[in-house]
């Protein structure tokens, strides 16, 4: 895989194609369809959530329902567009239990998070991005470190082995159950974050001074950070 000098864009879709016939946890039974990720795989921003809800797995989509529509607010406010980021989840098929006959949204057991785990190191690994923005605490216990403290650690910058940058934000999901004062303060903070993980682009960029030629299909996302 590491050797392969195929552009980025057909190494993915041949990831892909092999997550959306998965069938390596008991998640695979009851989806609809895997929600493999999407956005700009060029970019140097990559947001990892939780796992899809009931209108992401309708759709095959992330982040297409209310937690969705509250990130692309957020991108709006820090100054970008879903088209300048890539977006995807730690957990590939929606987890839910069936309650009194309709199906609730659950976390990710461990278990289907270690299942799915080689699908998200694939993408992460072809992306390389420079900066990661976990979204809600499986994600920051995924990618920073186990027994991740949301509320104390959101905010902070680590690193890990795809990017030199990575910061965890409240969920949007998280955000849509608070009310008043505590959803403005959590709002603002994920926002905040955000705004912080485009600056860090810009950051490292300089550091690193890269100045190499930007593909034509990267260029629009490029000027941004
Ligand atoms: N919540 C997530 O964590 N991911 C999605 O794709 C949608 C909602
Ligand atoms: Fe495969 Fe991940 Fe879906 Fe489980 S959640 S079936 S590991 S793609």
């Amino acid at each position: 895989m590491l050797s392969d000098d195929r552009p980025l864009e057909e190494l993915l879709a041949e990831v892909e194609a092999r997550a959306k016939v998965c069938v390596a946890c008991p998640l695979s039974q009851t989806r609809t369809n895997v929600v493999f990720g999407e956005g700009n795989p060029r970019s140097p921003l990559v947001i990892v959530g939780e796992g899809p809800g009931e209108q992401e797995d309708a759709t095959g989509r992330p982040f297409v329902g209310r937690a969705g529509a509250l990130l692309d607010k957020a991108l709006r406010e820090a100054g970008m567009t879903r088209r300048h980021v890539y977006i995807c989840n730690i957990v590939k098929c929606r987890a839910c239990v069936i309650e009194n006959g309709r199906a609730r949204n659950r976390p990710p057991t461990q278990d289907e998070i270690n299942a799915c785990f080689p699908w998200l190191d694939a993408q992460l690994t072809i992306i390389k991005p420079l900066v990661i923005v976990c979204l809600g605490s499986p994600a920051a216990s995924t990618l920073i470190h186990k027994n991740f403290k949301i509320m104390q650690e959101r905010g902070l910058w680590f690193s890990n082995r795809y990017a030199l940058a990575v910061i965890a934000a409240l969920h949007p999901a998280y955000i849509l159950r608070q009310a008043g004062e505590a959803y403005e303060k959590s709002y603002r903070s994920l926002v905040e974050d955000l705004i912080a993980a485009r600056e860090k682009v810009k950051e490292i960029r300089r550091l690193l001074d890269t100045q190499q030629p930007i593909p034509p299909e990267g260029e629009e996302q490029m000027r941004l950070f």
